[in-house]
């Protein structure tokens, strides 16, 4: 589109000028033409006369009128000539051809159409008389108009070609230079010392170094951000956002809204999800003030929005805004149970529950991820607001909304893992998955695998350019940025910490437990893939190992039901409850079972005092993107005491060397690594806890979001930069044209 506007940029003045000069041109050039032909007729009556004059000087001393006629008759055979006479010097016509035109005499003019010269006839230098020849000019107007045809047909296409020539020329001039352009835009932004890439193309080289020192700015910036030791707070954030994206809109989406409004027996309540992605995230947008759009999910959330469905949040200080999004049964079925929570759920989990894929659930998909692309566009309030998506609720939200907004920074985050390529490749709808991702501006996974599985997986289904050491996806001319931004949590502020001797006894209290009795902690959703029946098995290994534990240890697991409609989710709670009773039959003992299991909600507050109670704390996922317990647990312990027991296959084991790490489906070891955390020493305890507390305090949620709002700053300003360089460009090439 580009290079056509410019060629008519090029071509419209140059059918000006065509047009202008034939315009003054044509009437000259039938002036000349007309001229070229009657001085032509000239001279043929020129040459006839003196080819005559040797002839009739004879023949009129002879007096010889019939030998002059049919001398005269031959003559006028010539295509051009109509009439040939002869004068004498009185001025009488004395000789005539045949068919003599009427009206043509001796005297000076000439009839219409005619073209009448005259030669003196001498002889022996006396002067005889003249000879008068008449030639027909009609042919001259015919010939002109001829002339002006063809010259009229060199001009038309001399246009043509010469805006053929042009259109090309522009086309090419300017595919090389965005190319050029993004070559050396690319080479910078994402970092230095590309081999073979090629040199700044030479019309590019007065920006370059200028570009370059601008580029390099930026991610010197990123860099020393990243590795800064400054500790990441709200405040920093806070800061971050007013100088870094000062004035722009900032939109979060995701499935699951920060406040749920229930109906409760005395009237209406505020509930706080069971939700690893609102932990994460709430903290963000008390930072920035902006729009969170979310599935309106609880009883009571109709009655508390206003005429746009929005409702300032959190309830008791307002700090942003929550816009619902209303889905019928029929939509949250297909979209949100079906397609995510059993399709893409355990597409993504490595912990071997089949993925189902049903077209009805695909289809309702497609049509609520248009449905929360449409309230996005809707709650922007310019072209180029930064949206933040979560999650995989919302593959194919980044294209729908990139196709309206083509200027908006999308940034999603991918809270799951990413899985290797063939096991996405069952997927029936992994292109177009795939497709609607890379309408993100950046794209952002738990870790440095799930990033190169992610890019695996489109190199090995879709038509792009994949740049690795850059970490960077084209697609249909568009650029997606894939990094790593390893989640994590707010760090408490250290006014009023709950103190740890008071929780460890409440919470026993409250448990009928005995003082001293040792204490391990699950938190999870009553998913499958949180490995909790691994745990309860480890549990009964243990026991059955270290009897004397028994009546001197317990667990309590605290399960939150999680989309419980779901035949998989409902059997796995029984397959829990069932295991925990068996257990508790198996180790019976009269002071304490040695399973407690809660299937129901704890509470914030609840959870940070069972965190401080617990001398150990289990987190044996199968497969997870991150797991913010384990950090949360660690953050609750500022007395630098409990053991961290974490599997391997989550992303947090990624960063928590200093926990007891094991693989949760070797229930031997998970047996062991439980003993080995309930007999730990306290320095050893204090050491480990120490090195893990410093790492989560400086590696939090802030840090996190931080890291991400300051890619996409930066990819804004890239954006920009490029635009102008655009800009600059085509300004160069109307110039230049
Ligand atoms: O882990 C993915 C995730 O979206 C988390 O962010 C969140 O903790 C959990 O799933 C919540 O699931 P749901 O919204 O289905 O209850």
């Amino acid at each position: 589109m580009r290079p056509f506007q410019l060629s008519l940029r090029f071509i419209f003045p140059l059918a000006v000028v065509l047009g202008a000069f034939a315009l003054v041109m044509l009437p000259l050039v039938d002036e000349l033409a007309q001229r070229w032909f009657l001085r032509d007729l000239d001279i043929r009556s020129q040459l006839l006369a003196r080819s005559l004059r040797d002839p009739m000087a004879d023949l009129v001393a002879l007096q010889d009128a019939q030998g002059i006629q049919s001398l005269f008759d031959r003559s006028v055979s010539d295509a051009h000539v109509r009439a040939i006479a002869f004068c004498d010097m009185s001025g009488r016509l004395l000789y005539r051809s045949s068919g003599f035109p009427p009206g043509l005499g001796c005297e000076p003019g000439a009839p219409q159409g005619l073209r009448v010269t005259d030669a003196p006839l001498e002889q022996d230098g006396i002067t005889l008389g003249r000879i008068v020849i008449a030639q027909e000019t009609g042919f001259i107007d015919r010939r002109t108009d001829e002339f002006r045809n063809y010259l009229f047909a060199i001009f038309l296409l001399m246009f043509i070609v010469i805006s053929a020539l042009g259109a090309w020329i522009a086309h090419w001039g300017w595919q090389g230079w965005m190319q050029s352009l993004k070559t050396l835009v690319s080479r910078d932004t994402v970092g230095p010392g590309r081999l073979g890439a090629p040199p700044a193309p030479p019309e590019f080289r007065p920006l370059v170094s200028d570009l370059r020192a601008l580029l390099h700015e930026m991610n010197l910036e990123r860099r020393t951000q990243q590795q800064s030791p400054q500790a990441w707070t709200p405040d920093k954030l806070r800061s971050l956002l007013h100088d870094e994206l000062a004035g722009d809109q900032v939109l979060v989406v995701s499935n699951r809204e920060p406040y749920i409004h229930e109906q409760g027996e005395h009237g209406i309540v505020v509930r706080r999800p069971a939700s690893g992605l609102v932990t994460a995230v709430e903290p963000v947008m008390r930072a920035c003030s902006g729009t969170w759009i979310a599935h309106g999910s609880g009883s009571a959330d109709r009655v508390t929005v206003d005429a746009h469905d929005r409702v300032p949040v959190p309830p008791k200080r307002p700090a942003y805004t929550l816009r619902r999004v209303w889905l019928t049964a029929e939509e949250e079925q297909g979209y949100y149970y079906g397609f995510a929570n059993e399709g893409l759920w355990p597409l993504c989990h490595m912990a071997h529950v089949r993925p189902v894929f049903r077209t009805s659930d695909w289809e309702q998909y497609v049509a609520v991820n248009q449905r929360f692309a449409d309230a996005v566009v809707a709650e922007a309030h310019g072209d180029d607001p930064v949206v933040l998506v979560q999650d995989y609720h919302f593959a194919l939200l980044p294209r729908m909304v990139r196709e309206r907004l083509p200027k908006a920074t999308i940034i999603m985050f991918w809270h799951i893992p990413w899985p290797n390529p063939e096991s996405f490749g069952i997927c029936p709808w992994r292109e177009e998955l795939l497709a609607g991702l890379l309408g993100n501006t950046l794209l952002g996974f738990h870790t440095p695998f799930h990033c190169k599985n992610f890019l695996e997986t489109v190199d090995r289904y879709l038509e792009t350019r994949i740049e690795y050491d850059a970490s960077t996806v084209s697609y249909g001319g568009e650029l997606t940025q894939v990094e790593p931004y390893p989640i994590s949590i707010a760090w408490p502020e250290p006014d009023a910490p709950l103190d740890v001797v008071r929780c460890r006894n409440e919470v026993r209290q409250s448990l009928q437990l005995p003082v001293l009795h040792q204490l391990a902690l699950g938190v999870d959703r009553l998913d499958y893939t949180k490995g909790i029946a691994e745990r309860l098995q480890a549990v009964d290994r243990m026991l059955d190992q270290h009897p004397e534990m028994v009546g001197r240890f317990s667990l309590l697991q605290v399960a939150a039901p999680s989309r419980s409609s779901l035949d998989e989710y409902q059997g796995l709670e029984a397959r829990v409850r069932k295991l925990a009773l068996a257990i508790n039959q198996k180790h019976a003992n009269p002071v304490a079972p040695p399973v407690l299991l809660r299937v129901e909600h704890f509470d914030e507050e609840q959870l940070a005092r069972c965190y401080r109670a617990a001398d150990v704390c289990l987190v044996t996922s199968l497969h997870d993107g991150m797991n913010l317990v384990a950090k949360e647990f660690i953050a609750a312990r500022d007395d630098e005491l409990g053991v961290l027991v974490l599997s391997q296959f989550t992303g947090a084991a990624r960063e928590l060397h200093e926990a007891l790490i094991i693989n949760p489906y070797h229930i031997e070891q998970g047996a062991q690594a439980l003993y080995r955390a309930l007999q730990m020493p306290e320095a050893e305890q204090r050491e480990r806890m120490r090195s893990m507390r410093s790492r989560v305090r400086d590696f939090n949620v802030y840090r996190w979001a931080g890291l991400m709002l300051l890619d996409a700053a930066r990819l804004r300003r890239r954006q920009r930069v490029t635009e102008k360089i655009h800009s600059h460009s085509r300004q160069a090439l109307r110039r230049a044209s």
